[in-house]
C-alpha cells in the first residue's frame, strides 16, 4: 500500500477471484464450461482483426438486438457490459447509494461481489440469513423498501426459488428495484424471463461467462424496462462509454446464432452434474439440488479445506470459504465427464486414507 491511497480506498475489502493457474491442472473452482466456444465464435473473432483499429460500437448494437430476438425483447430492454459483474456494478450504482430506501438487501451466503461493490460505493448492507437449509426465505424480503440483488439459482449454495416466489418479492417491493442475477440460469429448470413483462422494477442480469463457455472475453448483459436499461446506461456512460470490446460482440452474436451447439452443451454439463451429484452421495457427501453448473457439497468425516488441500496436492481445484456456516463445505464445478470421474477417483483415495489415518 502506498503513502498515497485514499483513506476510503485503505478501507475496500477486495473480491478475491478463484485461482487461475496455468496447465496441468483439473480446474473445477471457477464454475467455467468445461467445453470451448461454438466454432462459430472463433471464426467470428478472427474476421475482427482488422477492425480493432477502430473504436469498438459504444451500444453493442447487433449484440442487442441478437440478445433482444433471443428472448423476444426490444433493443431498448437490453444492455451489454463487461461481464455481469460490470452489469451489477452499474445497476448497485444506480438504484443505491444515500437515504434508507437506497440501502441493499442480500443473503448471508451468496455471491461474494455484492458486498465488495457495496463497501466501493458507500452502501448500507442489509444481509438476511438464508434458511437453515441454505434457501432464501421470501417473506423475509417483503417489505423491505431497499434495493434487493438476490442470486438465483443462488451461489454457492446451488439452489433457487421458484418464479412465483420471486413473483412475491416484486409485487411486495413495488417502489424498489429488485436485481436478479441469473447468471446460473441457463442450467436450471425455470427462470423469471416471464416476469419482466409485468414488472417495472426488476432487472435480470445474465452472462456468457458459465453456459456459452466465454468467461474470458467477459460478456453480461441486463434484460429490463426501458426506462431502467436507460438508467443503466446513463452509469455505463459515465464510466466506460465503450465497455464491450468489438471481439467479444462478434463472439456473442456467434455464440446466440449456434443454439444447437448451446444446447448440446448444456444438456451435457446437467447430465454429468447429475451422475457426480450421485457419486458424492455414494460417498457419503450431503450435496444441495444444485440448478448451476457446480455442486455444493459437504462431508461428515473431512473438513471443507482437507478436502480442498487434498485434491489440490492431486492437481484438482475446487473452491471453499473460511465463512460461518459453509466453512466446511466445498464447491465443485461440473468438468467433462472425465475430469469428474478423476476428481471421484480422487476423492475415494482421500476419503480411504482419512479412515486408515
Ligand atoms: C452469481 C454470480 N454472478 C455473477 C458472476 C460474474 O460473472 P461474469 O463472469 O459474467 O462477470 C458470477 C461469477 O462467478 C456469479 O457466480
Amino acid at each position: 500500500m502506498s503513502r498515497f491511497l485514499s483513506a476510503e480506498a485503505q478501507r475496500l475489502a477486495p473480491y478475491q477471484p478463484g485461482e487461475q493457474p496455468g496447465e496441468g491442472f483439473i480446474k473445477l473452482n471457477t464454475n467455467e464450461n468445461p467445453f470451448p466456444p461454438s466454432p462459430a465464435v472463433a471464426a467470428a473473432v478472427a474476421g475482427r482483426i482488422d477492425r480493432l483499429r477502430f473504436y469498438n460500437d459504444p451500444d453493442s448494437t447487433a449484440l442487442r438486438a441478437a440478445l433482444a430476438a433471443e428472448y423476444g425483447l426490444k433493443p431498448a430492454q437490453v444492455l451489454a457490459a463487461n461481464g455481469s459483474d460490470e452489469v451489477l456494478a452499474f445497476a448497485l450504482r444506480a438504484f443505491c447509494g444515500e437515504g434508507e430506501h437506497r440501502a441493499l438487501a442480500f443473503p448471508d451466503l451468496t455471491y461474494g461481489f455484492y458486498e465488495v461493490w457495496a463497501g466501493l460505493f458507500g452502501i448500507e448492507e442489509r444481509r438476511i440469513p438464508l434458511k437453515e437449509d441454505f434457501t432464501v426465505d421470501p417473506d423475509d424480503y417483503c417489505g423491505l423498501g431497499c434495493t434487493i440483488v438476490l442470486a438465483n439459482p443462488n451461489a454457492p449454495t446451488g439452489l433457487m426459488l421458484p418464479p412465483a416466489q420471486i413473483e412475491r418479492i416484486l409485487q411486495a417491493n413495488p417502489d424498489n428495484v429488485l436485481i436478479l442475477d441469473e447468471a446460473y440460469a441457463d442450467f436450471a429448470p425455470e427462470n423469471c424471463l416471464e416476469l419482466l413483462r409485468s414488472y417495472d422494477n426488476l432487472v435480470i442480469v445474465r452472462t456468457f461467462s458459465k453456459s456459452r463457455s466465454l468467461a474470458g472475453a467477459r460478456l453480461g448483459f441486463a434484460l429490463a424496462s426501458e426506462a431502467l436499461i436507460e438508467d443503466l446506461a446513463r452509469v455505463k456512460d459515465s464510466l466506460n462509454p465503450y465497455n464491450v470490446n468489438s471481439m467479444t460482440q462478434a463472439a456473442g452474436i456467434a455464440s446466440l446464432g449456434d443454439e444447437g451447439y448451446f444446447r448440446r452443451c448444456l444438456a451435457e454439463v446437467c447430465a454429468t452434474r447429475g451422475w457426480a451429484a450421485g457419486q458424492l452421495r455414494r460417498l457419503g457427501f450431503t450435496v444441495t439440488d444444485s440448478c448451476t453448473n457446480f455442486l455444493f457439497a459437504l462431508h461428515p468425516a473431512l473438513p471443507g479445506a482437507e478436502i480442498a488441500a487434498q485434491l489440490r496436492a492431486r492437481r484438482i481445484l475446487v473452491r471453499r470459504w473460511d465463512t460461518p456456516r459453509i466453512r466446511d463445505w466445498v464447491r465443485i464445478s461440473i468438468g467433462t465427464r472425465q475430469e469428474m470421474e478423476t476428481l471421484i477417483g480422487a476423492l475415494q483415495e482421500i476419503l480411504a486414507e482419512a479412515k486408515e489415518g
